[in-house]
């Protein structure tokens, strides 16, 4: 596995997915829709998590869609190559899906009724999702040892550059009422209470056996067991499967499990140089 990048407007992508066409397409042309609803985040946040959540949502808690249509099929990433061409299947309210930070963002979403979901995690379990993820995907660098590739993170070296300027960059929104933003540690503490906040931003009515089934059928477990779901069937040169599972572990602190004291210390004296401007308290930074 190689890392090989090329930077767009100072962010570094995978020529795999992207090109500067493509990334120039999905900012300046793109044609956002009023009902579209934007899932986006940096890696690693909890992106197919909400995906499957949007996808029962809009099936009324039914899994028949989830259940036999790919994950990537029923939300497009929009400004990838692969992305662009799918969506012309996605019926609407189309939920397309985005890891592009703020500043390159498709314009025409700006003056659009169109939503956001933006979806958070505690860095350092993204870092250690990221770790992982690294070695099964042929895209990303392959990461050599884990207090490199700790700097690379916290330095964003790596693809969609620094976690920080990307929830930074977001979170310029958050006082927009088209913009929604919930944290993957949320999710994992009460699946149910976010399902009906989140279709309360969306304009959804759902009654509590329907919520009840979309809460049933995004579980990790169902996830994992969920063909179209868990990235099983991604081809070989996408994924390595024999090096890992894209359904990891999914739980919150996983961190305390692969950094030292030290390195943990040192994460956070970088977080709170760089998220010092923010004026937002998350509670992974109680943790
Ligand atoms: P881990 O590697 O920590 O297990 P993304 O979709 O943004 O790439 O994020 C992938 C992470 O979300 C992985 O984290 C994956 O296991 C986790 N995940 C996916 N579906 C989940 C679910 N239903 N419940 C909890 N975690 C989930």
């Amino acid at each position: 596995m190689s890392f090989d990048y090329f930077l767009y407007k100072g962010v570094r992508f995978s020529p795999g997915s992207f090109s500067e066409e493509v990334l120039n397409f999905a900012e300046n042309e793109f044609q956002v829709l009023d009902d579209d609803v934007y899932i986006v985040t940096y890696p690693k946040s909890g992106t197919n998590w909400m995906i499957e959540i949007l996808s029962l949502i809009k099936e009324e808690g039914d899994p028949t869609w989830c259940n036999n249509v790919l994950i990537w099929l029923r939300s497009p990433w929009y400004e990838t190559k692969e992305g662009q061409s799918q969506i012309k299947d996605v019926s609407r309210p189309r939920v397309l899906t985005s890891h592009l930070p703020y500043h390159i963002f498709a314009k025409s979403f700006f003056t659009s009724k169109a939503k956001i979901i933006y979806v958070m995690r505690n860095p350092k379990d993204i870092f250690v999702s990221l770790f992982h993820f690294s070695k099964i995907i042929c895209h990303y660098k392959d990461p050599e040892s884990f207090e490199d590739y700790l700097e690379d993170f916290l330095q964003g070296n790596l693809l969609y550059n620094s976690w920080f300027d990307h929830v930074k960059g977001w979170m310029q929104m958050r006082h927009n009422s088209n913009f929604f933003f919930i944290t993957y540690e949320e999710l994992k503490q009460d699946l149910r209470a976010c399902v009906q906040r989140i279709c309360k931003f969306i304009g959804k009515e759902l009654d509590e056996a329907k919520i009840d089934l979309v809460v049933k059928h995004s579980s990790f477990k169902a996830m994992k067991e969920n063909k179209m779901s868990n990235y099983s069937l991604a081809t070989a040169d996408f994924l390595d499967h024999t090096k890992g599972t894209f359904m990891r572990k999914g739980i919150s602190g996983d961190w305390k499990n692969h950094f030292t004291v030290a390195q943990s210390e040192y994460f956070d004296k970088v977080y709170q140089e760089k998220m010092k401007d923010l004026n937002m308290n998350f509670f992974w930074e109680e943790s």
